[in-house]
Formats: structure tokens, sequence, C-alpha cells
């Protein structure tokens, strides 16, 4: 059966101390790292690139790390992200014309291969290429900012794929917490983004596995 994996975004927590931030995150039981790349382009906010990545890297050797690349040209960062140590690169489809090329290249890399989609795009653009991505990531959120509130609406696109796909791996990001985890879990995501929620925590750890525990059923 698919794993339930918590994946804690660090863009809300205090980014001047990342590996400290990134590091109490994995030993509270974190699965991964999402890590929030923008380009002040595709969304109204910058965040950092791949030579933060890259040096966060150098201080955590074993994490699994997923760049969320909130960008115009996602091709043009899928080698930098590579030597940066990314595992999966996650991107959206709106703004580009070649998916499955870029998931073919991501792949060529060594990457795992994302493929994300804002609230306002229909759920059968991204459904096209479930056969060269890895992943699905489904927003619930208009991506650009943390600390959001989540978008039920968007739990009938995670219903559609989970329906007609049980074994892809489906990812929510934006607004999800305990209070909105149930939802996610019932529609049937399995790979849980969590920033603020889990970020702001007083107990970093039992939040995180309450976000488990909820999903692995
Ligand atoms: C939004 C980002 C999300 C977000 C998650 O653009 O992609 O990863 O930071 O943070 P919360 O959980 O606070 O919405
Ligand atoms: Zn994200």
């Amino acid at each position: 059966s698919l794993k339930a994996l918590i994946g804690p975004s660090i863009l809300n927590s205090d980014l001047s101390k990342l590996f400290e931030e990134s590091q109490k995150l994995m030993d509270n039981g974190a699965d991964y790292l999402h890590l929030d790349v923008m380009d002040g382009h595709f969304v109204p906010n910058l965040t950092f690139g791949h030579p933060i990545v890259k040096c966060l890297r150098n201080h955590i050797k074993d994490a699994f790390f997923e760049t969320h690349m909130m960008v115009s040209r996602p091709e043009q960062w899928i080698a930098p992200m590579a030597d940066a140590g990314v595992n999966q690169y996650t991107f959206h489809i709106e703004p580009v014309t070649n998916v499955e090329e870029i998931c073919r290249k991501i792949k060529e890399h060594g990457m795992k291969a994302g493929v994300a989609i804002k609230p306002g795009t229909p759920v059968e653009e991204v459904e096209e290429y479930i056969s060269v991505a890895d992943m699905v990531l489904i927003m619930t959120v208009e991506p650009g900012f943390g600390g959001q509130k989540f978008m039920e609406d968007q739990m009938a696109k995670v219903q559609y794929l989970r329906k007609h796909y049980p074994l892809l791996n489906i990812e929510v990001d934006g607004g999800v917490g305990p209070s909105t985890i149930d939802c996610c879990a019932n529609a049937g995501a399995n790979m849980i983004v969590s920033g603020t929620a889990v970020t702001g925590s007083k107990d970093q750890m039992a939040t995180i596995k309450l976000l488990r525990d909820t999903v692995q059923t």
C-alpha cells in the first residue's frame, strides 16, 4: 500500500537558520523536506534558489529534498538543482508546453519528477502526465505564500485521482495541518506538505506524528 509521508515546508520558519530549522524537522520525524522555490514571476514572491539548496545539502546529507518549483521556466533549473542534491523536482505545468520532455530531463538528471497544478487548473490537465511523472501535487492554496487558508474544494481533484490511480503518489500543499488533515486523508492524499502548522507548533514531533497517523490507516 501507499506510504504516508510528511514533508514540512520551511517557508515560514526563520530562514536565517535554514539548516537548524531543517535538521530539527528531520529529528522530529519528517519524512522529507519540501523546499519552496519562487521566482517572483510565476508567483508574486521570492524565496531562494539552487545555491542555498546546495549549501543546505552540504549540512544535511541524508534527507530527501523535494523542491517545489514555483517558477516560469522550470527547465532552466533542472541541472543546477540536480547538482545541488535535490531528490525530487516538482514543477507547475501551467507555464510550460513540454511537460513530458521536462519530466524526462528531470529523470535523466537522477531526480524524481513531480507535476503540480494551481487551484484554478482542472485535474484533467495534469492527468495526461501521470504516466511520465512520479507524483502529482494538488495545490490547496494559490501558490506564493505560506499561512493561507486551506481550499477544501480542491479535494474533488484528489478524490478523482485516487479513485482512478490507486498507486499514484498524490501530494497536497497549502493550509494543511491538524484541522484539515482529515479532509486530505479521506480524499486520498498520501504525501502531505505542512508549513506553518508544523514549524509554528510547540510540539513539532507530536504534530508530525498526528499528521502521519491520520493519513496512514
Ligand atoms: C505556498 C507553498 C506552500 C506553503 C505551505 O506557495 O507552496 O508549500 O508554504 O505552507 P502552509 O502550510 O503554511 O500553507
Ligand atoms: Zn510548496
